[in-house]
C-alpha cells in the first residue's frame, strides 16, 4: 500500500510518499480503506525522532483516521464490509490501509464528511478525558482552557460549554473571535495580557475551577496562581518546556490543588474502548445532532503532507489540519 514514511527523522522535507506493507487484521479487528487522517503535535514529534512510538503500534504516522471497511476481522460482530468507520488510533493513519479494533471504532455519523470524521477521535477523547474522568468539570464552574483554538482546545470548548461551565481561554489574537463562536465567554491574548490578573479580574479573585494546560512548566507557578479552593490542574503538553526551577508547595496546600498530567496514546486499549464508549455515551447525540462539531482549520491532499505539518509548526492553525488519503 501507498502510505507517507519519515526517511529519517528531521523536519518536514523527511516526509515522502512511498511504499508500506499492507496490515491485515487479527482477530477483532477491522482493516479499513482510510479516506482522510488529521495532524496531531504528537506526529510532528515522532518526525522530528523526538516521540518514540508506543510497543506494538504501527511506526506510521497518524493517531485517527476515517474510511470504509474493505475487510472484517474473525471475531467482529455488528460491522460489514463498506461501512463508514471513524477512531483513534496508537499509529498508521497516514497510510492507504489501518486496522482498527472494532470496540473502539465508531460507525461515522450520517451528516460527517470523511474528512470531518478524522477530525474527531483524538481531540475530543482527550478534551473528554481531560474535562470529565480527570477534571471531573461540573455546570456552573469556571476552566481556564489554554491555547483555546488548538485542536483539542476547539473541542474543549464546547464540551465545557455542553456541560454548563463558564470558560476562559487563552488564545493568540487573531483566533479570539472563533473561540468566542465557540462557546468561550472571553479570550485571553497571552502575548500581550498578564492571564493571572485577567483571571483574577474575570472570576471576582476567586479563581477558576479547572485548568487544561499544554505548556507544563512555564505555566505552572501562573496556574497555580488562577486556581480556586480545591482547584484541579490537567496537563496535557509541555510546549513550554518539562523543567521547574523553583515552586512553592505551600500554595497547593492552602488551596488544596489536585495536579494531573496525562497521555492518550500510550493508554491500554481497554482504557481507550472504556473510554470511546464514556464519550459516546455523553456526547454521542450531541454529536449526532451537530451541537458539537470538529473545527476543520484546512485539508490538504497527503501528497501536501509537509505544506500541513509546516502550518501546524508554525501555530497557524486553528482547529484541524486533516490530511485527504487520495
Ligand atoms: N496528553 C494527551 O493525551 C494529548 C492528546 C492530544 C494532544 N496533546 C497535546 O496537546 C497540545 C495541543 O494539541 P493540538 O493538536 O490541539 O495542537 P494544535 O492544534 O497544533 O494547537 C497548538 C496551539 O498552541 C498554541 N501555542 C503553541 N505554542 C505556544 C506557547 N509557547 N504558548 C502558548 N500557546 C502556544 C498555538 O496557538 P496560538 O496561536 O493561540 O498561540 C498553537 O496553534 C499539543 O502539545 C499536543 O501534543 C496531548
Amino acid at each position: 500500500m501507498r502510505a507517507v514514511l519519515v526517511e529519517n527523522p528531521g523536519d518536514e522535507s523527511r516526509l515522502v510518499l512511498g511504499e508500506f506493507d499492507t496490515p491485515h487484521p487479527a482477530e477483532n479487528e477491522l482493516l479499513v480503506r482510510v479516506h482522510a487522517t488529521a495532524l496531531n503535535r504528537a506526529d510532528l514529534l515522532q518526525r522530528s525522532g523526538k516521540y518514540p512510538v508506543p510497543k506494538g503500534a504501527s511506526p506510521l504516522l497518524g493517531l485517527e483516521m476515517a474510511g470504509v471497511v474493505e475487510e472484517v476481522g474473525s471475531g467482529c460482530s455488528g460491522w460489514s464490509v463498506g461501512d463508514r468507520v471513524f477512531g483513534l488510533l496508537p499509529g498508521g493513519g497516514y497510510a492507504e490501509f489501518a486496522t482498527i479494533p472494532q470496540e473502539i471504532a465508531m460507525p461515522i455519523p450520517e451528516a460527517f464528511s470523511f474528512e470531518e470524521a478524522a477530525a474527531i477521535p483524538e481531540v475530543f477523547l482527550t478534551a473528554y478525558q481531560a474535562l470529565v474522568w480527570l477534571g471531573e468539570l461540573k455546570e456552573g464552574e469556571d476552566i481556564l482552557i489554554h491555547a483555546g483554538a488548538s485542536g483539542v482546545g476547539t473541542a474543549a470548548i464546547q464540551l465545557a460549554k455542553e456541560i454548563g461551565a463558564r470558560i476562559w481561554v487563552t488564545a493568540s489574537k487573531p483566533k479570539h473571535k472563533l473561540c468566542i463562536t465557540l462557546g468561550a465567554q472571553g479570550a485571553i491574548d497571552y502575548k500581550s495580557e498578564d492571564f493571572v490578573e485577567r483571571i483574577n479580574t474575570l472570576t471576582q479573585e476567586k479563581g477558576v475551577n479547572l485548568i487544561i494546560d499544554f505548556l507544563g512548566a512555564s505555566y505552572l507557578s501562573k496556574n497555580i496562581e488562577c486556581l480556586g479552593l480545591d482547584g484541579r490542574l490537567v496537563m496535557l503538553a509541555l510546549m513550554g518546556g518539562a523543567r521547574v526551577d523553583s515552586l512553592n508547595l505551600a500554595t497547593l496546600f492552602r488551596k488544596r490543588i489536585h495536579l494531573k498530567a496525562s497521555t492518550l496514546r500510550n493508554r491500554s486499549l481497554a482504557y481507550k474502548v472504556a473510554l470511546t464508549k464514556a464519550f459516546n455515551d455523553d456526547f454521542g447525540t450531541s454529536l449526532g445532532k451537530g451541537l458539537i462539531k470538529p473545527i476543520i482549520d484546512s485539508i490538504y491532499d497527503w501528497s501536501e503532507v509537509a505544506k500541513a505539518h509546516n502550518r501546524m509548526a508554525a501555530n497557524l492553525n486553528a482547529g484541524k489540519i486533516v490530511l485527504k488519503v487520495t
